[in-house]
């Protein structure tokens, strides 16, 4: 029982300064200029939903799940983190919602996420996300993110079909662009 009390007071200190780390960046992200130099690999993960990360967040990122019992994650298109923001939330996950972290050994010893381990955030902890990756894929991942979907504006079937190729049978379910322009008249 003395345990779990102490194990409360540094979870909620932690969960106070990613709370307050999170209200000083309310700007949404420009497009990235240029992609990161691990982008490919990034894709390449994207493609082969490496980590699942559609079936919260959508093939197109924009935060509309692929299947139907997953919270709904993130749109990665109208996000206001920066590219070491993503890195960082994808290796120690967000303690106390549905966002699981996928960094290898991520809250252990010297891999301490927001300076706790995740016995200390106890029930705030984050899932354990599948496969664990190592820190080249999640910047390959972040990198991807950023040029691929922040700032793009609202997914379509276009962007879609150049992306999973023309058989995609996933991209009927997002608006083409003429359908998009004529509902902005
Ligand atoms: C089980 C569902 C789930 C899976 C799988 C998942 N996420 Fe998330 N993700 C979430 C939820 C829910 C949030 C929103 C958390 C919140 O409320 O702040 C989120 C938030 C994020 C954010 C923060 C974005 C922002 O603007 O604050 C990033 C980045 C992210 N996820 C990346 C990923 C990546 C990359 C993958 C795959 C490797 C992934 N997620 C897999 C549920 C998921």
């Amino acid at each position: 029982m003395k345990r779990v009390l102490r194990a409360l007071v540094p979870a909620s200190a932690a969960l106070l300064v990613l709370l307050s780390a999170n209200s000083t960046s309310v700007v949404a992200q420009e497009p990235a200029a240029e992609p990161g130099p691990l982008f490919a690999i990034g894709e390449d993960m994207w493609r082969a939903s490496s980590g699942s990360c559609w079936q919260c967040h959508g093939n197109m990122g924009n935060g509309r799940p692929e299947m139907r019992d997953r919270p709904a994650g993130s749109d990665f298109r109208r996000t206001t983190l920066t590219v070491e923001q993503i890195a960082e939330v994808i290796r120690c996950g967000r303690p106390g919602t549905g966002m699981p972290f996928f960094g290898r050994n991520a809250y252990e010893g010297d891999n301490r996420c927001f300076g706790v381990t995740r016995e200390e955030l106890g029930n705030q902890a984050p899932a354990i996300g599948i496969p664990p990756m190592q820190a080249r894929q999640i910047d390959a991942l972040a990198q991807f993110i950023a040029y691929q979907f922040v700032g793009r504006g609202p997914a379509t079937e276009e962007e879609c079909l150049e992306f999973f190729g023309a058989n995609a049978s996933s991209c009927n379910r997002w608006p083409t662009r003429a359908e998009l322009e004529a509902e902005g008249d």
